[in-house]
């Protein structure tokens, strides 16, 4: 259920986390009875205010717990984000939402999934990563098959939720690969961009379904690729970042050939994206 989808309400800082030199991650929570009814789904996202700096989208960052806790992941690139990086535990912010459409939960039981992410792309597809790990309080991990992860960022240092991706690593049936562009000294791993770890992709291609989140040339190249070792593009969901200001489908911002990514999307299979024109 949503909030008056107008009207942010605030919402207290839990806890901070530094993730990477330039992002954080806020855990939240809504204050008085709107937390009852603040329910939202993996790959959704929330409007963001705080007076005098304005307001912007954030994909959700967890998945939904008990208690309403949830997490947004905010890499700091200008005012806004400027100003939410001096806040502190028990600040309030603005928060209205959720928007926006969740993946296919459904389509992906008994599948084996594949998650493809660049930098903070990692964002939006770890409430959907949390969902299907039981550790994560998802309790769904014997309704999926098997997992393969695939996650590259810039440097190491770079790299989002790392006690978690170790923890991932231990998940039974699922792979975890990293890749860095630059590599540092302490990096002994993978080198290059995410399409660099394909050939070690074990799942069968004809029937696995495939997430990719990150930025656009890294979307387009990813699905290039993937395409050519046999996944159907119905099988493929991207999830979009697209200029946003209402987020409820009236501005306009989002616009692309009919479809609002804020209502629409921002989640969509190959299949869509091919008619919107995003192709690689
Ligand atoms: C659906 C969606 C989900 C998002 N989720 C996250 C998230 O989880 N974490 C995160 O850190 N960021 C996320 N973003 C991007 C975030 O909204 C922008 O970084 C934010 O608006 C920047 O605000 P600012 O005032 O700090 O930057 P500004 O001072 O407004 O601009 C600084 C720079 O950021 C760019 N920018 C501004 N607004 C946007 C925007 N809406 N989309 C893309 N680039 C923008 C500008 O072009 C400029 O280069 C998301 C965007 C969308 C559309
Ligand atoms: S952000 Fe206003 S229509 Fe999508």
């Amino acid at each position: 259920m949503k909030l008056n989808e107008y009207l942010p309400v605030p919402a207290a800082i839990k806890d901070i986390v530094d993730e990477t030199p330039d992002t954080k991650t806020f855990i939240l929570q809504i204050k008085g009875r709107s937390n009852r009814v603040f329910k939202y789904k993996p790959g959704q996202f929330l409007m963001i205010s705080l007076p005098g700096y304005g307001e912007a989208p954030f994909t959700f960052a967890s998945s939904p717990s008990k208690d309403g806790k949830f997490q947004i992941s905010v890499r700091r690139v200008g005012f806004l984000t400027n100003a939410m990086h001096k806040l502190k535990e028990k600040d309030i912010i603005g928060v209205r939402g959720p928007y926006g459409n969740t993946f296919p939960l459904d389509k992906m039981e008994k599948k084996d999934l594949l998650f493809i992410a660049g930098g903070c792309g990692i964002a939006p597809l770890r409430p959907l990563i949390q969902h299907v790990f039981s550790t994560r309080g998802g309790k769904n991990r014997k309704d999926y098959g098997k997992v393969e992860i695939i996650y590259g960022c810039r440097m190491p240092k770079d790299r989002f939720y790392k006690k978690e991706i170790k923890e991932w690593m231990d998940e039974p049936d699922t792979k975890v690969y990293l890749t860095v562009d630059e590599p540092d000294q302490t990096w002994d791993g993978a080198c290059g961009v995410v399409c660099v770890m394909f050939p070690r992709i074990k799942l069968n291609p004809k029937t696995s379904m495939v997430f990719l989140c990150g930025p656009s040339v890294m979307i387009k190249s990813a699905i290039r690729d993937i395409l050519k070792l046999g996944f159907r593009e119905q099988n493929i969901y991207a999830s979009l970042e697209r200029y946003m200001k209402c987020g409820i489908g009236k501005c306009g911002h989002c616009y692309i050939k009919g479809k609002y990514v804020c209502t629409d999307g921002p989640n969509f299979s190959y299949t869509q994206m091919k008619k919107l024109g995003i192709t690689s």
